[in-house]
């Protein structure tokens, strides 16, 4: 997914680290910079996070023109050569890129046969290989023979200006007083200048300090609007606790407080106002991962009170399915980041075939929000940890609001009595039992119900943060199958809140037991002594109506995979192989 950054101005080195730092939760395989002063690069690539880069920085207060990238790879293994910035074969023109270029291998080959050869295996070198001089006619040139997603930013040492080109992947320009920034994320330009310009796909040009000029995909020059950079870019920091993600699981008694109130006013009951009026007669939840989660909640929630068709799909998948999609479906599109490639491409899908598309996110300026025709935004704030915590329960939150606003009854009256009653889990029996999680090579999570949706994003979590092979079943199908795994080495781990199927869990917590297996349970309810004996200990948690027990019983189970990812010292914060904005198919 990969985040980049351009800059012209003084002290190019520090704002780039800077801005790369804001960048980071887009990917922290690699990471580097190339700067160029009095026609010379100088370039700084390592390994790792960017903090490794800054370490080996020299910071330079003088006038340049820099790029900078941090990687999450998609096309070649984590090493130096295939860091960013690539170059020109004449070394000349440096490059960075976020996209896949799907046509890369083909490209290479034309290169080849020009006798030019790449040092590495990254699809992006290719496109730095296919430059020999760096200008508009020639990045016009290039582009048009590219076929897939990218963001570049590119500089030349003779130039003093800086080209980009944008499908598909985020990129916005900004200029301040003295200096001008690209990047993937306007927050990188806090601080520099008020006002953005956002670019749409196909857009390319360049830019310097007294000039920008852009082209649009029909390569006609145009000007773009400026946009107030007015968001709340609160750059949170960890409040004291020791990771993010720790600190975002906590926020979510502050998300509840700020979604009951936010959604008190007039302007975001017309949003809701405008979907009750819509006439659907189909519903279609949209996302990944978590995000497909709380998708999977909200079509519970839903189903409980309309008769009519609702269902909920993986984004990735959702083309594949041949759903069909007319003028009066409802299509509901879940994103934490509002960037992820796969939900954008079934949002687009489904907007050709004339379905209304609402977004819900946590990101009120990006892709999906754009794209949609109503947005209703989750309020979690920043969310840093790349594992979902905080904006998993305020997604749960606001399908329960609009679930209840759609059947016309009141949704602030349950919901203060969860933030009255909200249960983060003992720590101490957490903390034990991450312990004892450490030692299974395999851990399931079964559940009926909304518990069983709880099951898969408990077991999402650990998998993320642990590295522990997880998965998640409905109770009554583990004797389908799974059952096999089970002996003495295997722990499962029980969500159980729901009283009218508590009796047929514990049938299944029962053949469990007799095959050898470890048992945990997580519930509300209460349990008596013969039932208790099954288990190796309980995770009690307090007791509400069923409708808000999604948002209760996840808490806990996150802190459980946060407790096991320390045990095993992990850094919850950054899970490897992963990254928090998801800009591929
Ligand atoms: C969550 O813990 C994961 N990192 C991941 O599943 C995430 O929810 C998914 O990639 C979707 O992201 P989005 O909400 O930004 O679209
Ligand atoms: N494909 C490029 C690489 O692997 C960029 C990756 C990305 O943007 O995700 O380096």
């Amino acid at each position: 997914m990969c985040g980049i950054i351009g800059y012209i101005g003084k002290n190019p080195e520090r704002i780039l680290l800077e801005g790369l730092k804001k960048v980071e939760y887009r990917g922290y395989d690699s990471a580097g910079m190339t700067v160029c002063r009095g026609g010379e690069f100088i370039t700084y690539k390592e390994i790792g996070e960017v903090s490794s880069l800054a370490s080996k920085v020299k910071l330079n207060e003088q006038f340049g023109l820099g790029i900078a990238h941090t990687r999450w790879a998609t096309h070649g293994k984590i090493s130096l050569e295939n860091t960013h910035p690539h170059f020109s074969n004449n070394c000349d023109i440096a490059l960075v890129h976020n996209g896949i270029i799907e046509n890369f291998e083909q490209l290479r080959e034309q290169l080849n046969l020009r006798k030019i050869e790449c040092c590495g295996q990254t699809d992006s070198e290719v496109v730095a290989k296919m430059f020999d001089n760096l200008s508009i006619s020639s990045l016009r040139r290039v582009l048009k023979n590219l076929v897939g997603s990218y963001a570049f930013v590119m500089l030349s040492k003779s130039g003093d200006y800086l080209y980009f080109a944008k499908n598909k992947s985020p990129l916005y320009l900004s200029k301040g007083d003295d200096c001008v920034i690209i990047a993937s994320d306007p927050s990188c330009f806090v601080g520099y200048s008020k006002s953005y310009i956002e670019l749409d796909d196909g857009d390319y040009g360049k830019i310097s300090l007294k000039n920008t000029v852009i082209f649009n995909k029909n390569d006609e020059k145009i000007n773009k609007e400026e946009k107030l950079l007015d968001f709340d870019f609160l750059s949170e920091d960890k409040s004291g606790y020791e990771h993010y993600m720790i600190k975002e699981i906590y926020q979510s008694r502050i998300v509840l407080e700020n979604l009951i109130k936010k959604y008190q006013s007039v302007g975001l009951k017309s949003k809701l106002e405008e979907i009750k009026n819509f006439e659907f007669d189909r519903v279609y939840l949209v996302g990944c991962g978590t995000a497909y989660h709380a998708g999977l909640m909200g079509e519970s929630f839903l189903r409980k009170s309309f008769n009519i068709d609702i269902f909920c799909e993986v984004a990735s998948e959702f083309k594949n399915k041949n759903y069909s999609i007319d003028e009066k479906s409802l299509c509901i599109f879940i994103s934490q980041s509002g960037e992820t490639a796969d939900t954008i491409s079934a949002l687009e899908y489904c907007k050709e075939k004339g379905g209304k598309i609402v977004a819900i996110t946590n990101v009120e300026y990006s892709t999906i929000a754009k794209k949609a025709e109503i947005v209703l935004p989750i309020f979690a704030g920043q969310e840093r940890a790349v594992a979902s915590t905080k904006a998993y329960f305020a997604q749960c939150t606001l399908l329960f609001i609009l679930t209840n606003y759609l059947k016309g009854e009141s949704y602030e009256k349950p919901l203060k009595s969860l933030s009255h009653n909200i249960d983060f889990g003992d720590d101490n029996i957490l903390k034990k039992i991450a312990k004892q999680i450490c030692n299974y090579k395999n851990v399931f999570f079964i559940g009926r119900g909304n518990d069983f949706i709880t099951a898969k994003e408990a077991s999402l979590k650990l998998k993320e943060i642990t590295y522990i092979f997880s998965s998640a079943l409905p109770s009554g199908e583990l004797k389908h199958g799974t059952l096999a795994l089970v002996d003495e080495n295997v722990l499962v781990i029980v969500v159980a809140t729901d009283e009218k199927l508590f009796a047929k869990t514990i049938n299944n917590v029962c053949e469990i037991r007799s095959r050898g297996g470890h048992l945990v349970l997580v519930t509300s309810l209460f349990v008596d002594s013969d039932v208790e004996k099954n288990f190796d200990s309980i995770i009690r948690i307090t007791n509400l109506p069923n409708t808000l027990m999604p948002m209760q019983t996840i808490l806990s189970l996150q802190k459980l995979a946060y407790f096991t990812a320390l045990e095993k010292g992990n850094n919850p914060d950054k899970p490897r192989n992963l990254a928090k904005s998801v800009t591929v198919e």
